[in-house]
């Protein structure tokens, strides 16, 4: 079994968050946790924790990030995933980067996690369709893995696949979506600090249903930008497809970051519901991250480029 849980903590104990903290603290000591263990080399320095982009909210209990989700390889109902993702292999793994790059390489799953410094980062997660989370992830910056691979003057966006596999991913056998699930993102959006690929939620590996092995986190844009259980990652020169804006273009556009005064024709997005909260809260443009990314839009109509 690549995880083991700490002695004293259960699922259910995480979801009170001095517990957690405590639990923080083991990983910070790298105490033995499971995916230090898997991260070999890694485990040796810890795992660092960087404040100073998580933020201090109470995380959402752990039973809630991992049986309220989206995922529509595996069904539409968001208890659908937690129920199905079971039956998806996530070892062996391989990840190819390729495209607009000068050492275009194929990585397994446990090489680029043993390579790379593992950090937690405690973000708000916000979907479209109007509830929030707080997710503390474990992954490290989506930055350090195109830096290998010596990206060309002509990469200017970064286009994502998700797994083909209709046989263990049942949802691929309808036409809910264009397979393989697609996303995108400018290469400034790319290699930002806050952007992240994740191998794992409150110090374990990640869940099948939050998009083991390994999943993108954008945390000012809406949540369905962070495409799981990726497979192909390409450097490339134009825009590239993603899925929700090829079902329906004008309800999802590329740039999808999170902004209160721009309406989904569905959802208000001025207001979110946390989950397990009652009342409503207001939605924060770039979802509370606008000292770190309004920079990156300047002179851009976001009401157009939404
Ligand atoms: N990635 C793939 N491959 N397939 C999906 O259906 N759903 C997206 C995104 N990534 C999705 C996906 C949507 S709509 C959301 S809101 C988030 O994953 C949900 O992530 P979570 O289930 O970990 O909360």
């Amino acid at each position: 079994m690549l995880i083991r849980h700490a002695p004293d903590l259960t699922d259910n104990d995480v979801t009170d968050r001095s517990l957690y903290l405590r639990r923080r603290e083991f990983i910070g000591g790298a105490a033995g946790l499971g995916l230090l263990a898997a991260a070999g080399a890694a485990s040796a320095r810890g795992l660092a924790y960087s404040p100073g982009f998580s933020t201090t909210e109470t995380p959402t209990p752990k039973k809630d990030i991992t049986s309220y989700n989206n995922f529509y390889e595996f069904g539409v109902n968001k208890e659908d995933p937690s129920e199905n993702a079971g039956s998806l292999k996530t070892r062996p793994w391989t990840i190819r980067v390729d495209g607009e790059c000068e050492k275009p390489a194929s990585f397994a799953i446990d090489d680029l996690i043993k390579a790379n410094k593992l950090e937690e980062r405690i973000y708000r997660m916000r979907c479209v369709e109007g509830w929030s989370m707080v997710i503390p992830w474990v992954g490290f910056p989506l930055k350090d893995l195109l830096t290998q691979v010596k990206p060309t003057s002509k990469a200017k966006f970064v286009a994502f696949e998700t797994l083909m596999r209709p046989s263990e991913m049942p949802g691929q056998r309808w036409d809910t979506l264009q397979w393989p699930y697609r996303e995108g993102l400018r290469i400034d959006e790319a290699t930002h600090p806050l952007t992240i690929l994740a191998v794992g939620l409150y110090g374990d590996v990640l869940p099948n249903q939050n998009g083991a092995p390994l999943r993108l986190v954008v945390p000012w844009k809406y949540g369905f930008k962070g495409i799981k259980s990726i497979v192909r990652i390409s450097l490339v020169e134009r825009m590239p497809a993603t899925a929700w804006n090829v079902l329906a273009p004008r309800e999802y556009g590329f740039y999808s970051n999170v902004n209160p005064a721009v309406d989904h024709p569905r959802w208000s997005q001025a207001t979110e519901r946390r989950i397990g909260e009652f009342r409503r809260r207001e939605t924060l443009p770039f979802n509370g991250y606008g000292q770190y990314v309004a920079d990156l839009y300047r002179g851009m109509d976001l009401k157009r480029n939404f």
